[in-house]
């Protein structure tokens, strides 16, 4: 069993991001356990030399990274860069082992020409953090909002293949695969 953390950079609710997550939820085969993480909203700003244990949100969270054999981020970009919700989130990582040498990957839903801001720093950010970032899991998978269907998954059949193939390059790279 593979257990895979999914982290939106979206708090905004009919967030695509979100959607593509929870679809990948959805079709990710038995021998994968994935978790939505639903915490970002509620996650206090960094700290710098704050005790976690402090913060029963951070605290939440660092359990669920050290619970996940792998990570799976999908974010929007704002203003060019991270959504600050999402960079806040890493921010609690740095200096810690949370994301160290955890396989990380990301999945853009940006239409072609749109998200590269993110992308990069998501690059810039899990590479000074230590995470192990799976290229051959990194992928665009365009979801627009008319994508995401009433019970809030993409039905597309071009999506949810995509999806799989990103949970099969992630699982492919986690200890003991
Ligand atoms: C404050 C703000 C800034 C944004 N900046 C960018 C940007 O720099 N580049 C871009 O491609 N899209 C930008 N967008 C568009 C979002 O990335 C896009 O709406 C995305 O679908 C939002 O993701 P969500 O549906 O998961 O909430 C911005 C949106 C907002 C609300």
């Amino acid at each position: 069993m593979t257990r895979i953390l999914l982290i939106s950079g979206s708090t905004r609710d009919g967030s695509t991001n979100t959607a593509a997550l929870r679809t990948i939820a959805a079709v990710a085969p038995p021998s994968v356990r994935t978790e939505l993480y639903a915490g970002l909203r509620e996650l206090p700003a960094f700290v710098p030399g704050a005790d976690p244990a402090e913060y029963p949100a951070v605290s939440a969270l660092r359990a669920e990274l050290a619970a996940a054999d792998a990570v799976l981020i999908c974010t929007p970009e704002y203003a060019g860069t991270l959504p600050g919700s999402i960079k806040n989130l890493l921010d609690w990582t740095v200096g810690t082992a949370d994301l160290y040498e955890k396989p990380t990957a990301w999945l853009t839903v940006a239409v072609p020409g749109r998200g590269g801001g993110a992308e990069a720093t998501l690059s810039t950010v899990l590479g000074y953090v230590g995470a192990q970032i799976v290229e051959s899991a990194c992928t665009r998978l365009p979801v627009l909002g008319a994508d995401v269907g009433d019970d809030g998954l993409v039905g597309s059949a071009e999506f949810r293949s995509g999806a799989r193939q990103v949970l099969a390059a992630l699982v492919a790279h986690t200890p003991g695969e």
